[in-house]
């Protein structure tokens, strides 16, 4: 491996000199919560711009005030200190940001009680997650969690086996992605982002109360839509057979990007290729995340000093 710098115990260090010990609850129980965030290279620039960098750490603080895992940092310090993790990386290339906020203490009692809270940030490369731009995917015989045994908007490491369940039932099967049902069977999400119907013309998404992840690729999405296609967009609860006589269903996620599904239970979705809402909202995203549309770039932290 290259030289990696990571942030660790307050300080940018090389990542070889870095070690959790196997005792640490994260480890023993999955007590952590964790960011995925892009930040996009732009090659004619020369530069890198972090994408919503605010909206991902506030939302991080936001899953550790959950869990008890309070961190003695602002949104800003975090901007700052991932803006000089990727300098001092010298990334050149668009690069995944996975901050993690931990417990560390090695008591072998699983509560969040104790104050031994901890923050790692590394970041690594990263192109195209699906490896495909059309997805075929299956409803997950396991069901979404619920916010009233492990909240989903927390965005906590433990509740990721939940996603890893239903990837690797699919993936098993054949297809490429998972989309959940909640608890008491309504669309919910994939296992690592949001999901998009285009429904007689309005874009249509579950909402927040039906235990997705407050989905910042969602939010962009739904703003794209709304300014700049001036489609209506509808926060709704969706059955299961919806999804089979919709015009699109695409994915949004950090991770994921904008991503069509053309196949959903072995049912095509329209003419089983990426519909034209998805492939314009899509373009747009990536438009605007390196800078190409002056409107959204409050959403762009640039890296390197021009
Ligand atoms: C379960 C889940 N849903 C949705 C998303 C999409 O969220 P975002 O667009 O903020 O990456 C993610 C990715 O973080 C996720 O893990």
């Amino acid at each position: 491996m290259e030289q990696s710098f990571v942030f660790f115990n307050g300080e940018i260090v090389d990542e070889k000199d870095v070690s959790i010990s196997i005792r640490s609850k994260v480890v023993n129980y999955g007590l952590g919560c964790f960011e995925g965030i892009r930040a996009y290279w732009d090659d004619e620039k020369g530069q890198l711009y972090g994408f919503r960098l605010k909206e991902h750490y506030e939302r991080l603080l936001e899953s550790a005030k959950a869990l008890n895992m309070d961190i003695p940092y602002t949104v800003q310090e975090l901007c700052d200190v991932t803006v000089e993790l990727l300098r001092k990386n010298n990334f050149k290339t668009t690069t995944y940001i996975r901050p993690v906020v931990y417990k560390g203490s090695e008591s072998l009692m699983p509560t969040l009680f104790d104050d031994d809270n901890r923050l790692m940030i590394y970041c690594q490369p990263m192109g195209k997650y699906a490896g495909k731009s059309e997805l075929r995917v299956a409803v997950s015989s396991w069901r979404r969690i619920t916010d009233t045994m492990l909240p989903p908007r927390t965005k906590s490491t433990g509740a990721y086996l939940n996603s890893a369940l239903a990837s690797l039932e699919v993936l098993q099967n054949g297809y490429d992605e998972a989309i959940f049902l909640t608890h008491d069977g309504r669309v919910c999400e994939g296992p690592g982002e949001n999901v998009f119907l285009v429904k007689k013309g309005k874009l249509v998404t579950p909402p927040l109360s039906d235990d997705i992840l407050e989905g910042i690729t969602r939010d962009t999405v739904m703003t794209l839509a709304r300014e700049e296609l001036g489609m209506e967009v509808v926060e709704r609860s969706v059955s299961r057979t919806e999804l089979y006589n919709a015009q699109e269903v695409f994915f949004s996620g950090t991770a994921m990007e904008v991503t069509a599904v053309v196949e959903v239970d072995n049912r095509k979705v329209g003419d089983g290729h990426e519909g034209p809402v998805c492939k314009k909202l899509k373009d747009m995203f990536f438009n605007i995340t390196t800078g190409g549309n002056e409107k959204y770039r409050e959403y762009l932290t640039p890296v390197y000093d021009k």
